[in-house]
């Protein structure tokens, strides 16, 4: 199966209606990005599929979604590792964790969610991931976050304007910088 196909079978297995508050759902087909509280936003499906495509997550991967918010992200990694894989969601929003956590947790979906720690970037003690998905704008590369890479893994990050492409080497990281993207602000990143 191609990448693009099986990001298509993610996307039509995992609705993000079930990840939007009962007021966006209807907006759900929109291409743009929805309030889920807290000042937060479930990412736009055109953007979020773009990261994924250049995430490239396999069947068995670990992985590690900064930001998890309404838990939509987090459920099209679960589906796109598969039973063999593991994915675990840290956000920083006490309220957002629980709600991540609920609707997960109705989608029938077996992803944990984590409270992120002030001043922690990303979940270190679970470390290492195979990818790193940030759903978050950082204002410079989050190095902290490369180090919860496996040697050759990839992260995902926003980082002042423009998507990256990091791949973790034994030296200096590969970084490739993708496209102009706007997100909310990393805490801390
Ligand atoms: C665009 S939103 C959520 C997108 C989410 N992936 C989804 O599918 O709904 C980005 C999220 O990043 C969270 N965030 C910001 N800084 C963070 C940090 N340092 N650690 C963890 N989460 C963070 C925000 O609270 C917000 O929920």
């Amino acid at each position: 199966m191609t990448p693009a196909a099986r990001l298509d079978e993610a996307f039509a297995a995992v609705p993000r209606a079930g990840f939007l508050p009962a007021g966006q759902r209807r907006f759900a087909r929109l291409d743009r990005p929805l309030p889920i509280g807290r000042g937060q936003t479930n990412s736009q499906p055109a953007t979020v599929r773009a990261m994924l495509r250049l995430l490239d997550v396999r069947p068995g991967h670990r992985v590690l979604d900064v930001g998890s918010g309404s838990g939509w992200t987090t459920a099209l990694l679960s589906f796109l590792v598969g039973p063999t894989g593991e994915v675990v969601g840290v956000e920083i929003v006490p309220e957002l964790v629980v709600l991540g956590r609920r609707n997960l947790a109705r989608a029938g979906v077996a992803a944990r969610v984590e409270q992120a720690r002030e001043g922690v970037l990303g979940l270190p003690e679970q470390a290492p991931y195979d990818r790193v998905l940030v759903s978050a704008e950082a204002t410079r590369l989050p190095t902290a976050l490369v180090e919860q890479l496996v040697v050759g893994g990839v992260l995902v990050v926003p980082v002042a304007g423009w998507m990256h492409e990091v791949r973790r080497r034994d030296g200096d990281p590969d970084d490739v910088r993708r496209g102009p993207y706007s997100f909310v602000p990393l805490v801390g990143g």
